[in-house]
């Protein structure tokens, strides 16, 4: 057992109260790999931000879950020697699909994880999730839950429409199953092609009537909102203009995301906007250095890339610089 306050992270509890108190939201951004870890770290620190660093289940798989751990592990060694001040960092499973997972994550210096029974019956989903927060709170680890669909793909179930979270069912879900945050469904989805929209078509606006509701019977309770992406219309223009083929790629709107930043909304989770960003730079590259061979020569613009992008999420979108 190796506990994650021996590796410098800390659980999401307290970031949470104050991301509530001062309303903001964490960011929570997914890594697959060095250059994305750390230009998360880099932009974090610059722009003073507390930061959720997550891990999906394909992340573990694809880049061996101890070398990810390990790189973790370094990226705050790293931080040390870039301020004096550290920035509050929380290690985090994303879309726990199993109480095995969730364990392996827990006792291998992860300070957080969700579980994500949402696919599941309702009483299926407590028990699942009860018997993750019950093991996860002996080590002071925080866990995610999630009630409600998002449209899309979660890992690997898929949900042609969204099957918003019931507000009758918040209370008694955090209450029988003692979980830290709740992640619900409000019309964000996964991927880059959120809302299927015609020309001309406004892009729907997320739930905040459902929003508002959980949060009359759940007060001061953090949320969380998956599927958050904006996807930037720059990037996938970029893709677009040298030789890639996403077409009617859609996100949620940033002062949707402001907006619910400001409210109960204290954790906004963001993996596609990073794709885009590095895919697009990659890409320019590739069709004007077609003789480029050097990882270093693309990777590297895509990194310092991908510092600015996330720069701009915690200023203009989430409202977390400057907040530690
Ligand atoms: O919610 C899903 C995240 O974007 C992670 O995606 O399972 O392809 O790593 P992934
Ligand atoms: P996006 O696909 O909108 O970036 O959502 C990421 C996410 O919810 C990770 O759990
Ligand atoms: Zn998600």
């Amino acid at each position: 057992m190796i506990h994650y306050k021996e590796l410098g992270f800390v659980n999401t509890r307290e970031m949470f109260r104050d991301a509530m108190k001062n309303g903001y939201a964490v960011p929570a951004y997914n890594f697959n790999n060095m250059e994305q870890l750390q230009a998360i770290i880099t932009a974090c620190v610059r722009s003073r931000s507390p930061v959720i660093l997550q891990v999906s289940k394909g992340a573990r798989d694809y880049a061996n879950p101890t070398l990810l751990r390990w790189m973790a592990r370094g990226a705050m060694e790293m931080m040390k020697e870039m301020t004096d001040k550290p920035i509050p960092v929380a290690l985090h499973l994303d879309h726990g699909d199993s109480f095995e997972l969730c364990k392996a994550c827990i006792d291998n210096g992860f300070s957080s994880v969700m579980i994500d029974g949402s696919h599941l019956p309702y009483e299926q989903n407590i028990e699942l999730t009860r018997k993750v927060v019950e093991y996860a709170h002996k080590y002071d680890v925080t866990v995610e839950g999630e009630l409600g669909v998002l449209a899309g793909i979660e890992e690997h179930v898929v949900s042609e429409k969204t099957h918003y979270t019931d507000p009758n069912q918040v209370e008694d879900f955090v209450k029988r199953t003692g979980v830290d945050s709740l992640a619900i469904a409000i019309g964000t989805s996964h991927g880059a092609y959120k809302f299927k929209i015609k020309p001309g078509e406004e892009i729907p606006p997320l739930r905040f009537d459902i929003l508002e509701e959980i949060e009359k019977r759940i007060p001061g309770f953090p949320i969380v909102l998956h599927g958050a992406s904006s996807v930037l219309q720059e990037y996938v223009d970029m893709i677009n203009r040298y030789g890639g083929k996403m077409e009617n790629a859609v996100g949620i709107p940033e002062e949707q995301l402001r907006r619910a930043a400001k409210s109960a909304v204290c954790k906004i989770n963001i993996d596609s906007d990073g794709r885009l960003v590095m895919t697009a730079i990659i890409r320019k590259i590739f069709a004007e250095k077609p003789s480029e061979f050097d990882p270093r020569k693309y990777l590297g613009p895509a990194r310092e890339e991908l510092i600015k992008m996330y720069i701009m999420k915690n200023e203009k979108v989430l409202g977390s610089a400057n907040k530690v």
